[in-house]
């Protein structure tokens, strides 16, 4: 007998405006959290020790007086931690050995009944170390710059036509120019958070990361375990932005200590210690070379760019990669060189490499429109490729000409007067500008199960990871509507490691990599239902696995595209930067939810308005480390920042980038918002800021005069 109850019910759920599934659970507080996992029993509290100085050698700890506070458990230090086995990722290394690579990493944890005594214990650690000199301050020519071998993650480091020299020296109109970026630091609102739970030799662990599948692997790798003896659980996180890509310091920790004490133990990181062990924006200072004719048509584009790392570990940024692909120019080079210095390393930050990148490349498009007296959204047109300029490939779908014709039509460009600080209300000089905004469209392999209970409704397993971003939601519409039912009765369970593989939710690949896995495990089901099996009562399982698939698709350049309009107005006598407009328009593919994906788009919008206006890590070279480690110090965009705000899209159908359509909205946002803020100051004002943040001081001085009328 065929399920009576569950009829196919095509209801079309993708692309509405569904709230999110979790929402009554998060505002409740019934969604657990890493850090509130309840029932876990007698759970010791663990407190990092960070190092105080950037470079040197630890000679003694002294961990007797301290062991012997009331309520301290122990003291992991190198000398008696446990061993691990050599980790891909040499910042997973620790505790395993004496050397100090930069200040603020972790050199030794306390681990207390209470979190007040484990912090209390380990501010009162003596810790005597043998410095030596450091070197932390990045520079264009610094003697030590170096050429990875790849950038991130395997991007190659340069690129070069071999004509590009003599193609800018013949152009009619060359734009030159240098560009800075500060270090930006990774603020997810929840920090990251680990609970280790060993049970004999399996362990499960509670943590808040951005995919429990890798999570799993690295631990059992570090801890010589069979990947099947670990699970790791992240049902709900609170944001990561890149920085919970991989699994970090404090879990590594927390499973050393419950290995030690036999007892779970929780670590939480404080947000003093997410600015320096969390990997944040590397620093980048770029410089931007365009050569066009006299109508802004690019002959040229050169991209170079310098950036750090640490000593511990490579990371080098693709700050130039985006630049490969945006605009038509016969000409072309890019390249990224690397320093290695002192400093804590830098990782993954939201839309890494692209967001820097196209911070320069579109201010440097709109210092040439002025320079050619074309308007910057008409160069940008005129500079449109036919095909990917690198591979000759073309665009599996395109869409930057639209979304900026769409975007000035919305922004009432056309009344924009071309002629910077023309436009002024009493004290306020008023402008707006332009940018484009580019982010690939990944894929990577996943696994899926969909099982039909006899109840009628479903269950999709998946180790996806829902950063607050609506995941578990969209891959509930995905389900419904493979399996051909209303939503209601599909429930998506997410956030555990057991659940097979699964990449990150990073990359912006979420939706593509488990809405793959979800609608081939969905369509499969649906159609043994629809063959007639009945439903026994254990139900009907089927599973999928998209690796063959994915790895099978080629032939196209898959990117998604936007434009960003933004206005700013500058106090002529302080220099205070407000931006009372910024709207995006995107072709990002199909878009599976409005609601979620608007919030997607606004809130990378959002971080690059912080970028362009507030956010910048100072780092002293004489400590080698950033000193404005907290929210008070370092300011990330508020409500107040933020006025009129707006994100569409246009409607996009992809057959190539995927089953679904989909190109991932989770960065794009970010990208190009700086230069649009950028260049609207700049209209404005007619002073070019290129060094971000646009801070007061970068404008005072420079400004017309207030008497001016
Ligand atoms: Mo994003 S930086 O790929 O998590």
């Amino acid at each position: 007998m065929t399920s009576v109850l569950n009829p196919p019910t095509r209801v079309g759920s993708v692309g509405a405006g569904r709230a999110r599934v979790e929402g009554p659970d998060k505002v409740t507080g019934a969604a657990r959290y890493t850090g509130e996992q309840p029932d876990l029993g007698d759970v010791a509290y663990l407190w990092p020790v960070p190092a105080t100085i950037a470079k040197g050698r630890i000679e003694s700890i002294a961990d007797a007086e301290v062991l012997a506070m009331p309520g301290v458990l122990a003291i992991l230090t190198p000398d008696n931690a446990p061993r691990l086995q050599p980790p891909g990722d040499a910042e997973l290394a620790l505790l395993q050995s004496h050397d100090v690579s930069y200040r603020g990493q972790f050199v030794a944890a306390v681990v207390a009944v209470s979190l007040e005594t484990a912090r209390e214990a380990a501010a009162s650690l003596r810790i005597e170390y043998t410095e030596q000199p450091h070197d932390s301050e990045l520079s264009w020519d610094h003697p030590r710059l170096y050429t990875p071998d790849k950038v991130n993650p395997a991007f190659e480091t340069d690129t070069d036509d071999g004509g590009v020299d003599a193609a800018l020296a013949g152009s009619d109109v060359q734009v030159d120019q240098r560009y800075e970026t500060p270090g930006l630091h990774n603020n997810p609102m929840e920090p990251h958070a680990s609970v280790a739970v060993w049970h004999g030799d399996e362990l499960t662990v509670y943590d808040s990361n951005q995919g429990a599948f890798s999570a799993q692997q690295t631990l059992a790798a570090l801890f010589d375990l069979e990947p099947s003896a670990v699970q790791v659980i992240n049902h709900h996180v609170g944001g990561g932005f890149g920085s919970k890509g991989t699994i970090r310091a404090g879990a590594v920790l927390a499973v050393m200590a419950a290995r030690t004490l036999d007892r779970p133990v929780r670590a939480v990181l404080t947000r003093h210690h997410m600015f320096t062990v969390v990997g944040y924006r590397t620093p980048t200072i770029q410089r931007v070379r365009l050569g066009a004719d006299a109508d802004g048509r690019l002959n040229a584009i050169v991209h170079d760019a310098v950036e750090q790392t640490s000593t511990v570990l490579e990371y080098a940024e693709q700050t130039t990669v985006a630049t490969r692909i945006m605009y038509a120019a016969e000409h072309r080079r890019t390249t990224h060189r690397l320093a290695a210095l002192d400093v804590p390393t830098p990782r993954w930050m939201r839309a890494p490499g692209e967001c820097p990148g196209m911070y320069a490349l579109e201010s440097a498009m709109d210092e040439l429109a002025i320079a050619c007296d074309v308007d910057p959204v008409e160069l940008r047109i005129r500079n449109e490729p036919d095909r990917d300029p690198e591979s000759g490939d073309p665009f599996s779908s395109r869409n930057l000409v639209r979304c900026l014709r769409e975007g000035a039509e919305l922004f009432r460009w056309s009344d924009r007067d071309p002629r910077p600080a023309v436009r002024r209300e009493g004290r306020w000089l008023i402008g707006t500008g332009v940018a484009s905004s580019t982010y690939p469209a990944y894929a990577s392999p996943a696994t899926a199960t969909a099982r039909a209970e006899r109840d009628g409704s479903f269950v999709v397993r998946i180790a996806a990871t829902d950063l607050g971003t609506g995941a578990r939601t969209v891959l509930t519409q995905i389900a419904a509507d493979a399996l051909q039912v209303d939503p209601d009765v599909v429930r998506v369970e997410i956030g555990d490691s057991a659940y097979g593989q699964a990449g990150l939710a990073g990359g912006s690949m979420g939706t593509a990599s488990w809405g793959w896995a979800v609608t081939r495990a969905a369509e499969e089901l649906r159609a043994r239902l629809d063959s007639g099996d009945a439903v026994p009562v254990e139900g009907i399982e089927v599973a999928a696995d998209t690796a063959a698939e994915i790895k099978a698709r080629s032939g196209f350049a898959y990117h998604g595209f936007g434009a960003q309009f933004a206005e700013a107005r500058v106090d002529l006598d302080t220099g205070e930067v407000r931006v009372p407009r910024l709207l995006g328009v995107f072709g990002v593919g199909r878009i599976m939810n409005s609601r979620t994906a608007r919030s997607q788009l606004i809130g990378g919008m959002t971080m690059g308005l912080s970028m362009a206006l507030h956010e910048e890590g100072v780092l002293d070279p004489s400590f080698g480390d950033y000193v404005n480690h907290d929210l008070a110090g370092y300011h990330i965009a508020a409500s107040a920042d933020v006025v009129d705000i707006e994100a569409t899209w246009v409607d996009e159908r992809d057959e190539h980038v995927n089953p679904l359509g989909v190109k991932g909205i989770g960065e794009i946002g970010i990208v190009g918002t700086a230069a649009a803020v950028a260049n609207a100051v700049h209209h404005a004002t007619g002073v070019r800021v290129r060094e971000l943040p646009i801070r007061l001081d970068r404008l005072l001085g420079r400004l017309p005069d207030p008497r001016r009328s």
